[in-house]
């Protein structure tokens, strides 16, 4: 997460749109201090993902206990339908692209013919996570043209490109970060840059047993904390303030009620926060938790629900035999 590099950079062959910097270190640092003065204090999960953090996450997609990655891949890998896709020009736009190897298995599935004729669009808040998949891609598929997009997908969904026919692709269960509204309000956005004819491929990760939901997000190796505990040299490089990770113990659960797993960094001692400037200082108490992710799951009515705010036509729904994961195909 860059916000305050130029616009357009070359990595090899590959172009990367910048378009972070628009959004300026100043509104950074009043969304991040106006988050911890929240009572209760919270960081937007947006944060998670400097350099190292893609790295933990992407540790994280490996770990046994982390199911969604290796179901989702297995279902992408298996829905031969997706073969059938209109791929002639397609324009691929990922969002929350990450690392490259879930679209490596879609795009297996393009008939060899259609290949060429194919361009993507990898969309991340992270310019180096799409550095690097750009990299891996075109060594597997060096005849399709990449270009990279740099944006706060929730803010700045309008500065993807929108000539042609386009797939949307937004794996992951990422959606899972937004609360019913802001879901809502994203979906009614998505529709909105889709045009007739425009694909949607949605991941959601769906309600299951607590326990099984739970440990995912609890790993015995602690590669979840270390995640969530990264956030917080985020918030310092971005905000200034000199918060401590041993300040605080990882805590991640499921909240029933409102169907989302919750994570949060528990204050294992008061802990003042100094922002820098006038009368800028939090203090947490001991016991306290800053809420730093919401990571929503998902029923076949939320499924619905997300194609009608979009406008959009659910055409099929791919899922594994325990029904952990759904691959949901949508279009306008
Ligand atoms: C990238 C948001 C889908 O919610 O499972 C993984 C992030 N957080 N372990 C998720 C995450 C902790 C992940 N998403």
């Amino acid at each position: 997460m860059n916000f305050s590099t130029g616009k357009s950079v070359s990595v090899g062959e590959t172009e990367i749109l910048n378009y972070l910097p628009e959004i300026g270190m100043d509104r950074v640092r009043e969304e991040i201090i106006r988050s911890l003065s929240a009572r209760p204090p919270m960081i937007p999960a947006k944060f998670f993902y400097d350099e190292r953090g893609s790295e933990l996450f992407e540790e994280i997609t490996g770990l046994e206990e982390y199911y969604p990655t290796r179901t989702e891949k297995r279902i992408l890998a298996s829905s031969g339908e997706l073969a059938e896709l209109p791929w002639h020009d397609l324009h691929i736009v990922e969002l929350g692209s990450g690392d490259a190897s879930k679209i490596s298995l879609l795009l297996d599935h393009i008939p060899e013919k259609e290949r060429k004729s194919v361009k993507y669009f990898p969309v991340d808040i992270s310019q180096s996570a799409i550095g690097r998949s750009a990299e891996v891609l075109k060594k597997r598929f060096p005849e399709m043209q990449i270009t990279g997009i740099v944006i706060d997908y929730f803010h700045q969904l309008g500065r993807i490109p929108v000539q042609g026919r386009k797939l949307i692709c937004f794996f992951g269960s990422t959606i899972g970060n937004f609360d019913p509204r802001e879901r809502e309000q994203f979906m009614r956005m998505l529709g909105e840059i889709m045009r007739p004819g425009d694909l949607l491929l949605l991941g959601l990760d769906m309600v299951k047993e607590k326990e099984v939901l739970e440990k995912a997000y609890n790993d015995r190796q602690g590669v979840t904390a270390a995640f969530n505990k990264n956030i917080l040299h985020v918030v310092n490089r971005l905000a200034g303030t000199q918060l401590n990770p041993d300040d605080f113990e990882h805590v991640a659960f499921f909240n029933e009620q409102e169907r989302r797993i919750e994570m949060h960094l528990r204050a294992v001692r008061e802990v003042t926060v100094r922002f820098g400037g006038k009368n800028t200082e939090v203090k947490i108490p001991a016991g306290e938790t800053i809420h730093t992710e919401n990571s929503y799951k998902f029923n076949r009515d939320d499924i619905r629900q997300n194609g009608c705010w979009a406008g959009l036509e659910l055409r099929k729904v791919f899922t594994d035999e325990k029904g952990w994961f759904s691959l949901a195909w949508y279009a306008k």
